[in-house]
């Protein structure tokens, strides 16, 4: 069976994967490939992707499977809540409730635009529920043959927090929370208040807490403790105008770009306090309905490293997959699979390891880039030993390596590598290259045998989706990726999954001493990560990355 994995709704985060046969061959997001960051218009580019990888046409199809249902069931939970008084009843929350479910009628739900670009076949649409969507990408992809699947997003249709039993290839519905009793849209209105992109930037958030202090009260916004947690969301978003029920109890809100006060640091640390117990109290809900030890995430919610690692660090389970794509563009790796429920049939279930499910470009296309803009190139004979040379010598560089990554971290393909053991290197690389808050913290890849000398907990990560903390004495050894509170979010990378990455890696410390290299993601700030050598050359000659190791070339300024 060949079936497409599509996330579709006009949101964010359009993608698209192929299965063959229960085996995920490729999976990549629109805004990779399109260049426009979270694009969410319909993934025509990421399908063509697809099929280009498997080497077939969309008539040979067995499936096109949808992340999400139809638009009528958006619509109808929107009308009941307007009528229930659960969210704001005014002219424009009902027109654009009313414009989205028109377009997507209109589009039948991605169906339309299909079959206009890719031809007229008889290749079934089939339309997941969301959530259910979310629960296959983190059980069928966790090897685990039995565990509790917690899924925690902005929204689906009517969903906001599901929880789900995986065992023995089937997965069962126990609970759902529907919209607006949303931690996504709790996190997502306060990353809003402290001037930051909702949907988007829960990142700056979450890394900023760490510098606050507990002391605001978000108690008339969310009971985290109970079980399950309560969102108030109509305290949360009062009437529907920016913010102006909050501004009483929280001040103003923060304009975008504007310095950050001690009141926005207490705030980012009280809304991440309130979140890692709200995911506490979900994942408790979960081990309790299902007895299982083992857990699986998947949802937006679930990208939060720091609630992730306090997870693990609980004691309260034993194994772990949060899916790396565990926002809206892994809801196609779940609806792939889908078919595979039919008759009470089983999920595949094959631990994902990795995540280099992308595009690669070998050293001809390289090489045709480089002469294309006649760029002075040298060809390495070893490019690990080359790279870690540049590293041990303070050098910010820039690393394009086979598969580009589905998910939103670099994990040592589309890349960009400095030396963790300067302090000065994060300033540094932030201004030399990413231009970000001063916050924001940048992660280690570790050699994963390294990594019970440099954490506290050494739970396998080879996703950088869990943070840990770094050893005390270990702080000062690599200062630039440990966290303003002694934590990290590394890479564990294996021999066996990345061995031309844990090779520069093991180079790296066997120069300096320090098997751990600073690791972030081969862009610039606001863009995609690169996805082609053009991209990659572009951002490399629009920052100041010191040298650009891509393929077995190196370019060096
Ligand atoms: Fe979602």
């Amino acid at each position: 069976m060949l079936t497409l994995g599509i996330n579709y709704s006009q949101m964010h985060d359009s993608s698209a994967c192929i299965v063959r046969d229960g085996e995920l061959l490729f999976a990549v997001a629109e805004e990779r490939i399109s260049r426009v960051k979270h694009d969410s218009g319909f993934p025509k580019l990421a399908i063509q992707a697809c099929l280009d990888f498997a080497e077939v046409t969309a008539g040979q199809l067995d499936e096109v499977c949808f992340g999400w249902q139809t638009a009528g069931p958006i619509y109808r939970h929107d009308l009941k809540l307007y009528a229930t008084g659960h969210w704001p009843l005014t002219k424009v929350n009902v027109l654009n409730s009313s414009r989205y479910f028109l377009s997507m009628w209109h589009q039948e739900s991605g169906a339309a635009p299909f079959r206009r670009i890719f031809g007229e076949s008889k290749t079934r649409f089939r339309y997941v529920d969301h959530h259910l969507a979310h629960a296959i990408s983190a059980y069928a992809y966790s090897g685990f043959d039995d565990a509790a699947v917690a899924v925690m997003d902005g929204r689906g249709a009517w969903e906001a927090t599901s929880i789900w039993r995986g065992r023995a290839g089937r997965l069962e519905h126990l609970l759902t929370l529907n919209w607006p009793d949303s931690l996504g849209l709790f996190y997502a209105q306060f990353t809003g208040f402290l001037g930051f992109v909702p949907n988007s930037d829960e990142w700056k958030v979450m890394g900023l807490a760490p510098y606050g202090q507990q002391g605001i009260d978000l108690s008339p916004f969310i009971n985290p403790h109970d079980q399950p947690y309560r969102v108030h969301s109509k305290t949360l978003v009062g009437d529907g105008s920016q913010f102006s029920h909050l501004t009483p109890l929280l001040g103003l809100p923060r304009e975008p770009e504007s310095e950050i006060s001690e009141q926005h640091k207490n705030i980012a640390f009280a809304v991440q306090d309130a979140c890692e117990a709200a995911m506490m109290s979900v994942i408790k809900m979960a081990l309790a309905k299902t007895g299982s030890r083992n857990l699986c995430l998947a949802g937006g919610v679930a990208l939060n490293s720091k609630a992730n690692g306090k997870i693990v660090a609980s004691g309260a389970i034993e194994k772990i997959f949060v899916q790396p794509a565990a926002s809206d563009d892994g809801v196609a790796l779940g609806a792939a699979l889908a078919p595979y429920l039919d008759d009470n049939g089983r999920l595949p279930n094959k631990a994902m390891r990795h995540g280099y499910w992308g595009p690669s470009f070998d050293d001809d296309a390289i090489e045709k880039t480089l002469l294309t803009y006649k760029i002075r190139h040298t060809k390495l004979s070893d490019t690990a030993t080359a790279a870690a040379q540049f590293l041990s010598e303070g050098k910010i560089l820039g690393w394009f390596q086979g598969r580009m990554e589905f998910g939103p971290r670099a994990l040592g393909s589309r890349s960009i590598l400095a030396d963790p053991r300067d302090p000065e290197m994060n300033a540094k690389v932030n201004n030399a290259v990413k231009f970000r808050e001063w916050w924001r913290p940048f992660a280690p890849s570790f050699k994963k045998e390294a990594v019970p000398e440099y954490l506290e907990s050494a739970y396998d990560s080879p996703f950088m989706i869990l943070t840990a903390q770094v050893r005390p004495g270990k702080r000062s050894v690599i200062p630039s990726v440990t966290h303003v509170d002694g934590s990290a979010r590394p890479q564990t990378v294996e021999r066996e999954i990345n061995p031309l990455y844990y090779r520069l890696i093991d180079e790296f410390g066997a120069i300096t001493g320090v098997p751990v290299i600073m690791n972030t993601s081969f862009n610039l700030r606001g863009e995609a990560i690169v996805h082609t050598p053009t991209d990659a050359l572009r951002t490399f000659f629009s920052s100041g990355m010191d040298a650009l190791v891509i393929g077995s070339y190196v370019i060096e300024k």
